[in-house]
């Protein structure tokens, strides 16, 4: 594997370019391809900050003019123009500084949505099992905007306003040397502030993030579980809870409100006012500079407000986009585990499936399968058989690497699976699982989900042979009918039989079908019955299921108990020799 690609799974060919080894580079990696609106920004920022000095240059002239012994008003008017095409300019400068930043911004948030998601589909299937589905989408929806505002108009506001407390620096020494004093304690003592206030904001950000993302852990997984709260009579007790993490929520808002209000630059730009003003009058009075510098100085000092005003909520934002970037990349950089060896092997399997003493336990479980070992011929059916939580859906999981084994060995066509190409093995081996799942969009996408050029022809005679067709022509849109939340929902059968039919469509060469449905109308079951042994047909297949017409005529019969296999082999004779497998057929 590339050291460059982010550890992806499955079928994930593409990778991205972007830095994850600190939150900060990883920003610095999504700015780069921006650099030119980022250049554009700190120009724009400059140049409107030297033409906001203009106007109390100028107004100090325009005193100086009238205060003269002999007032010269012929000044007057081409300092008034000189005034107002400056800040057309400036104000053409803002527009491309703002503008540049919300682009840059909204360009920003796009790609980290592109790589988030990238980087979630790449995940094994144990890290979307550990993280919880609320958690996932604050991350992948309000954080990425949190880094958004981060920019627009977080740094916007920050390099433009660090450009204004510059300028009182820069010219104030054009009326007397000694001016520079004010704005330069001021900007030392503001940059200092800052660091504190940016250092205290940090955790509390964190903070705000975190809870919001708590909160809607909570929120999605009680929508998800509605039914079984409504059912136990629960509303009450879960409207209490997620009273307890709004409060969170709401808290840490209050903090950073709080920690806002104390910031002490306010308080610094008055004192910085009067001490200016102080300092001129006393020039003045030593008659080292005239009227009109101290009025221009004075006006220069009230250019520091800018930042000061936004600084408290500018930085909050950048605080906050920092919080979420974090959180965003922690993400990304999860442990995935499995790795898609794209180097693997990729030929057409025959459909020989070895275990060999395999052992298997879910990463934060006790074991589920000990030393489990059989052989199948390419072609042949097995069924597997055994109680509830006996480790058969676990079993099926390792044959495509949905788990990785954590001890012995899975072969296919005599080689180790994980010699093989993942992408490969799961393009040859479907899995058919107990919750069927099926996408909010036409009955005929949902066939066609693992073969997404397929013509009508194929989805049809696809649906016949997996004995769906009629069924779906019983609906007003037939093909184009939506499943799911906007449309129909489908039964058990009937969402089992658009799972064989995508299973016809791709034509893997190991079927796994884990078929917990027991009891159906015989008409039903007939009809999934025959569904199933024409998708049989032709490839090894792999049948867990409770009916005992299915199990007889196997191959193979492994049946499970506890993570063990008690009995093995046909059926005739393993009535012969199993009683636990007799006693199946007797029950
Ligand atoms: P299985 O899900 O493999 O059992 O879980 P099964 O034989 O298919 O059961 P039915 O017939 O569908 O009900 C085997 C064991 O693995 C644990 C379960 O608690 C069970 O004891 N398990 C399962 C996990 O620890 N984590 C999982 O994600 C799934
Ligand atoms: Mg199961």
């Amino acid at each position: 594997m590339s050291s460059l690609s982010i550890p992806a799974e499955f079928t994930l060919h593409r990778t991205n370019k972007f830095e994850h080894s600190s939150p900060l580079r990883w920003i610095l990696s999504h700015v780069r391809p921006y650099w030119l609106i980022m250049i554009m920004l700190i120009v724009g920022a400059i140049g409107n900050a030297v033409l906001a000095v203009v106007v109390p240059v100028l107004t100090g002239d325009a005193f100086n003019a009238m205060l003269k012994p002999t007032p010269d008003t012929s000044v007057l008017l081409p300092l008034a123009i000189t005034i107002g095409i400056s800040q057309i300019i400036r104000g053409v400068l803002q527009f491309g500084r703002n503008f540049g930043a919300e682009l840059m911004a909204q360009k920003m948030e796009r790609d980290i949505r592109d790589e988030l998601y990238l980087s979630l589909l790449g995940k094994s299937m144990t890290f979307h099992n550990l993280q919880p589905v609320g958690d996932t989408m604050a991350r992948s929806t309000n954080d990425v905007r949190e880094v958004n505002y981060m920019f627009s108009p977080g740094v916007n506001l920050v390099v433009g306003s660090f450009m204004f407390i510059l300028m009182p620096i820069f010219f104030a020494p054009r009326y007397h040397i000694s001016l520079i004093a004010t704005p330069l304690v001021f900007t030392v003592i503001y940059f200092i502030a800052l660091a504190r206030y940016l250092k205290q904001l940090s955790p509390i950000t964190d903070d705000v993030r975190e809870s919001f993302g708590k909160m809607n852990t909570h929120l999605s997984e009680s929508l998800d579980g509605v039914e079984i709260m409504k059912g136990a009579a629960q509303e009450d007790a879960e409207v209490n809870r997620f009273g307890i993490n709004a409060n969170e929520v709401r808290n840490a808002f209050v903090q950073q409100g709080d920690l806002e209000a104390k910031y002490i630059a306010m308080l610094l730009l008055g004192m910085a006012y009067a001490t200016g003003l102080v300092h001129a009058l006393f020039l003045f009075r030593a008659g080292l500079i005239d009227v009109g510098a101290v009025i221009a100085y004075f006006g220069m000092l009230q250019l520091l407000g800018f930042p000061t005003f936004t600084s408290t909520w500018a930085y909050s934002q950048i605080s906050l986009g920092f919080s979420s970037a974090r959180r965003i990349l922690e993400l990304i950089n999860s442990e995935t585990k499995l790795d898609q060896n794209a180097s693997g092997r990729t030929s057409e399997m025959r459909g020989e499936i070895e275990f060999r003493r395999v052992s298997f336990s879910y990463p934060n479980g006790e074991s589920v399968l000990k030393d489990i070992s059989f052989k199948v011929k390419p072609g042949q059916t097995v069924a597997i058989v055994g109680q509830t939580g006996a480790g058969k859906t676990s079993l099926a999981k390792l044959i495509n690497r949905t788990y990785d084994i954590s001890s012995g060995q899975v072969l296919v066509d005599g080689v180790d699976v994980r010699e093989w190409n993942l992408a490969s093995l799961r393009e040859q081996i479907s899995i058919i699982e107990q919750d069927i799942f099926l996408f909010s969009r036409s009955l005929s996408d949902n066939i066609a989900f693992g073969k997404p050029g397929a013509t009508k022809d194929e989805i049809m005679s696809a649906s016949i042979a997996a004995q769906a067709h009629d069924f779906i022509l019983d609906f007003d849109q037939t093909y184009a009918t939506t499943v799911g939340e906007r449309g129909v929902m489908l039964s058990g059968g009937q969402r089992q039989r658009i799972a064989l039919a995508r299973a016809f469509l791709t034509d893997p060469r190991v079927l796994v079908l884990d078929d917990s449905t027991s009891a159906i109308d015989s008409a039903t079951e007939d009809k999934i019955q025959r569904a199933i042994s024409n998708a049989a047909r032709g490839r090894t297949t792999f049948i867990i299921t409770h009916r005992l017409s299915q199990i007889r005529w196997a191959d193979l019969i492994i049946v499970l108990r506890k993570g063990q296999i008690v009995a093995i082999g046909a059926h005739d004779e393993l009535m012969k020799t199993s009683e636990a497998y007799s006693r199946i057929f007797r029950e």
